[in-house]
């Protein structure tokens, strides 16, 4: 099955054709349009300026999808939209573009949960994973513990009370003078660092698979304050290198609770926080360690693309799931 994924819920306008069949996952074409040159001018994303570069860019870029992929829009037999979680107005695009598509040319049309998308990304450089499995998905916007019950069945047993780890990396890197989004500029610095300083866990000290990212972003800032009050010099490599290994040990010591409690074979790890090499690293030796198989998207798979979207769309239509002509966009969405 031909199908063309369209994701457009913050500031990346992506849409890719992927050939789905019998277990085979074919990425033909995944065209993104970055806006980070446009929000780097802000520091951060600005909503309206995001929904006004999604809305010039999306028939551009698919026509560029189908092209790529050397079909044509008839071969096109599903179109999956993301309409939930991220930004309304960024979102409202994706959902508007992929109904009058679906719509003008006859095809049936699934929406897809943008967190649920960012977890199918790992199918497809991996024919053999298939649910039940444990993902975490490590975001801008999200931190989350996920027990994937089957394609389209998810159950979220832990989650960030306050910030993402992305919004976290990205944050920090801000206040250090890196340039946005910080996370992967974080990401060269702390291997260029030693951890030495000690900053406050994120794994929140009870007995729930929670996390709180506000504390720790709270205390690399004060740190980073009182060193320039007092005119020290700051090692940017070592802040770097000693906030992504107190990020990592945090997340292993919630995977530690979590793998105590439902015993998982396989975890998956996804989002645009899974292109970290360190916490690549660190997943990969918790999981070696515990006779866990390992699962993670190339790097250029985490963060977010069509791709991802047309891979959960496939199996939303495979659960017999339709969106409906009204549907809606909504900044908020459980998984
Ligand atoms: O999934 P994504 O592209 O968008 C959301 O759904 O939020 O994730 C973007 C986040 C940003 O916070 C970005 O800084 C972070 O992923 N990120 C990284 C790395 N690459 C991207 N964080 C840490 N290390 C990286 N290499
Ligand atoms: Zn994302």
């Amino acid at each position: 099955m031909l199908v063309l994924g369209i994701e457009s819920s913050c500031d990346e306008t992506a849409v890719s054709v992927c050939r789905m069949e019998n277990g085979r996952r074919e990425v033909l074409s995944n065209c993104i349009a970055s806006q980070i040159a446009i929000h780097k001018l802000y520091g951060g994303v600005v909503p309206e300026i995001a929904s006004r570069a999604h809305a010039e860019a999306i028939s551009g870029l698919c026509r560029q999808a189908i092209q790529e992929a050397g079909v044509t829009m008839q071969d096109i037999e599903l179109v999956g939209v993301t309409n939930a979680p991220g930004l309304v107005g960024a979102l409202l695009v994706g959902v508007s573009f992929a109904k009058g598509l679906a719509f003008a040319n006859h095809k049936p049309f699934v929406a897809v949960n943008h967190i649920a998308a960012h977890i199918a990304a790992a199918y497809i450089n991996a024919p053999e994973l298939k649910p039940p499995f444990f993902a975490l998905v490590a975001s801008g916007g999200h931190t989350s513990m996920i027990h994937v019950k089957s394609y389209t069945e998810f159950e979220t047993v832990g989650r960030t009370r306050d910030d993402a780890a992305g919004e976290a990396f990205d944050k920090i890197a801000r206040v250090m003078g890196m340039p946005y989004p910080g996370g992967a500029e974080m990401d060269r610095a702390a291997s260029q660092g030693q951890a030495v300083i000690s900053f406050p866990s994120a794994a929140i000290a009870d007995d729930t698979l929670d996390f709180s990212f506000s504390g720790l972003k709270t205390a690399v800032m004060n740190y980073l304050h009182t060193r320039e009050q007092r005119g020290e010099e700051v090692s940017v490599p070592n802040v770097a290198a000693s906030l992504t290994s107190t990020i990592c040990a945090s997340v292993v010591k919630k995977l530690t609770m979590a793998w105590d409690r439902y015993h998982f074979h396989q975890l998956v790890l996804a989002g645009g926080v899974a292109a970290n090499t360190h916490l690549r690293a660190a997943l990969a030796q918790f999981c070696e360690q515990n006779d866990i198989s390992f699962y993670v998207p190339p790097k250029h798979l985490c963060g977010d693309n069509g791709a991802m979207v047309a891979v959960q769309a496939y199996y939303e239509y495979e659960a017999g799931h339709r969106a409906a002509w009204n549907l809606n966009a909504v900044a908020t969405g459980k998984k």
